[in-house]
Parts: structure tokens; C-alpha cells; sequence
């Protein structure tokens, strides 16, 4: 896809580029996407019905089991060109913020640091009841316990529901209002707040950009809305980045 060269010239000039990526970023990894991934056992739910502290508390165990099956695949995913492409463009920008709805860290195996995990991480454990110190905690256990309190461990991912957490919202919410550029990647931009990250942006005078292989809600929303994947699209962006910036020199 040839890009729109007053893109190029929107990225070139950018002191801040805000990216927001979704489970679309992930699919060329091979990890479905949030709706894509009940398979087999799983088929029979609804990822709404056990990503809820509801569903926790009526059966821990199955969660654990559902949790520790979705760590398996992604454990066995390998960050694609999108997520390398994201990880270069740190290097090409003066700021560059990273928001994720992803829970499967897999920016930070491509290398992007400081990823603002907005739904938290599929591999992360903590305490359902606190903020207790788990260090030590049993993981073999069926239903982990807190080694601290004793209550019951939990993955450290945001429930449907439940609030972001304190610290991602407040990065999110100040780079999305502070960017020049706004990426929208890979996210069906239906799940609230981090829908409306982009309206931040575009209120503040930011770039809008889509990439995305469908239309979402954002589309009509964007100033570019590019139909692609991102694991094909982003390394062309960054190339053609890179290239301007090298001619600019
Ligand atoms: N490249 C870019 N986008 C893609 C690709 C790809 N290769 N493949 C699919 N997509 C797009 C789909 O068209 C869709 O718009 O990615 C989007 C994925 O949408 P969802 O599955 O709704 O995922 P997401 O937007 O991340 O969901 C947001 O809601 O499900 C909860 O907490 C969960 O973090 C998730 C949040």
C-alpha cells in the first residue's frame, strides 16, 4: 500500500507519536483475538462470562484452568513484524508512547519499553482481596492462595467491568492529549475508555490514523484510516519513516 506521503510528513514532524493497539495486533502472532479465541473446551463460553470477578468468585478453578490455557497459547506466540515495527519506531521518534489493550506482552518481547498495559497482564498473579506481596505464592495450586493475607490469587488482568488501572489511565489519558500523531491499531475501538483515546487526540490537534482491515466506529472518526494489517503495514510505515528522516539529515 503506498502511503499517503503527508503521512510520512505528519510522522517526520511528530515530537509525539501515541500508539493504541488492540488484538488485531496480535493476530498475525498467531493469538486469536479476544472473540476469536474459544476453542475446543472453551467453545462452549463466552469470553464476557469468565473475564468478570462474578465468574471468579463462582468458580475460581475454572478460571485458573481458562487463564493458565490462554497463557499456553500465547506462551507459543512469537511477537510478528507489526510489534518489531512498533519497537523500531521508539528509535525514530522523540516520544513515543505505547498503550496496549493486549494482555500477552508480547511489545515487550518485540522490545518496545515501557509498554502502558491497559488491561494489565496475562502473566502477572495478585491478590484478589489487596495489594499484597505474592512473591512466594504455590502457582501449582488449583486456585493459587496469597501467601500474604491467604486470600485468593487472581491473573493480573483487567475484568470486564472493573476499573483500568490507576496509573495506565492517567499515562494514556495525558499522552493521547498530548500527541501529535494518534496510531489506532488492531482494535475494534468498541470497549470504553480506550475508545476514546482517539477523540482525546483528535481534540488536542492530533493526527488520527486507523490500521485496521476493517471499518470500526473510529473510521469515520480518523483523518487516515488505512486498510491493512498491521503486521504489513507498520514495517512499511516505519521504512518509509526512516527513509524520510535519513533524507531529511
Ligand atoms: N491487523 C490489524 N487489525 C486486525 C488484524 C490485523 N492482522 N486482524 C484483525 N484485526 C482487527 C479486527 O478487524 C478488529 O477490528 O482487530 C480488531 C480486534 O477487535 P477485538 O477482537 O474487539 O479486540 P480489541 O479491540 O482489542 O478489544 C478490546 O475488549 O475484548 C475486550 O479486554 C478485551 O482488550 C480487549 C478489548
Amino acid at each position: 500500500m503506498s502511503l499517503p506521503d503527508a503521512l510520512v510528513d505528519a510522522l517526520a514532524s511528530a515530537r509525539h507519536v501515541l500508539a493504541l493497539t488492540g488484538s488485531g495486533a496480535s493476530a498475525e502472532s498467531g493469538v486469536p483475538t479476544f472473540r476469536e479465541a474459544q476453542t475446543g473446551l472453551w467453545s462452549q463460553y463466552e469470553p464476557t462470562q469468565l473475564a468478570t470477578p462474578e465468574a471468579f468468585a463462582q468458580d475460581p478453578a475454572l478460571i485458573w484452568r481458562w487463564y493458565r490455557w490462554r497463557r499456553e497459547l500465547v506462551q507459543a506466540a512469537e511477537p510478528n513484524p507489526g510489534h518489531v515495527a512498533l519497537a523500531r519506531l521508539h528509535s525514530l521518534v522523540d516520544t513515543m508512547t505505547l498503550v496496549t489493550q493486549n494482555v500477552d506482552g508480547l511489545h515487550q518481547r518485540a522490545g518496545s519499553p515501557d509498554v502502558v498495559e491497559y488491561h494489565g497482564n496475562l502473566f502477572a498473579n495478585r491478590c484478589h482481596e489487596g495489594s499484597c506481596d505474592t512473591n512466594g505464592a504455590d502457582l501449582e495450586a488449583e486456585v493459587p492462595a496469597c501467601p500474604q493475607c491467604g486470600g485468593r490469587l487472581r491473573p493480573g488482568v483487567v475484568w470486564f467491568g472493573e476499573a483500568i488501572p490507576d496509573g495506565a489511565r492517567e499515562r494514556a489519558d495525558a499522552a493521547a492529549a498530548d500527541c501529535d500523531v494518534f496510531l489506532s491499531i488492531g482494535t475494534s475501538s468498541l470497549v470504553w475508555p480506550a475508545a476514546g483515546l482517539a477523540d482525546i487526540a483528535s481534540t488536542h490537534g492530533a493526527v488520527v490514523v486507523e490500521i485496521n482491515p476493517d471499518a470500526t466506529p473510529q473510521t469515520s472518526r480518523s483523518h487516515y484510516s488505512l486498510r491493512a494489517r498491521a503486521g504489513e503495514l507498520l514495517p512499511e510505515l516505519v521504512d518509509s519513516l526512516a527513509r524520510r528522516k535519513r533524507s531529511d539529515t
